[in-house]
């Protein structure tokens, strides 16, 4: 009898823990993800719009650069794509005209994938 009623207690706090850990999940999902867009294969979704509030203009944000449907963080390189930056203009939006043409692999080499851009 007390056996079977531990058992029981013990699958409670199993589902219990469960539901915590995924309610923890999801919520650590939307406190990481400042874009809520996600796209099938689990990347953040950026549109131009989305992108041109990471231009290196505001200090306390990522700057981003999409190129060739990638939106790479280039925050690393901050010195490059800040307001008076040589590469400042390609900073915040989709840059892959100019990028395919020079600059591109240092781009695809040095810095990480965050998202992906949409239209
Ligand atoms: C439209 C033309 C150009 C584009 C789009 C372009 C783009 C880029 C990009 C994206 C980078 C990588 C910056 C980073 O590490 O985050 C880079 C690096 C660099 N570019 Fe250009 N570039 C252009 C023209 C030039 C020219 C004409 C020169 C030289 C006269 C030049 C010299 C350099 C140098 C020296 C670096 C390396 C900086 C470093 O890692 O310290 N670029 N370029």
């Amino acid at each position: 009898m007390k056996k079977q009623s531990l058992k029981k207690k013990l699958s409670l706090g199993g589902i219990m823990i469960v539901a915590i850990l995924t309610t923890f999940g999801i919520g650590m999902n939307y406190t990481f993800n400042s874009n809520s867009h996600i796209s099938e294969s689990g990347q953040p979704e950026y549109t131009e719009v989305d992108l041109s509030k990471y231009d290196g203009t505001n200090a306390d944000l990522p700057i981003y650069i999409a190129l060739n449907g990638d939106v790479y963080d280039v925050s690393e390189g901050r010195g490059f794509y800040e307001p008076g930056g040589t590469y400042h203009y390609l900073a915040g939006r989709d840059s892959s005209k100019e990028l395919n043409m020079i600059g591109g692999t240092i781009i695809a080499n040095k810095y990480p994938i965050v998202g992906v851009l949409t239209k």
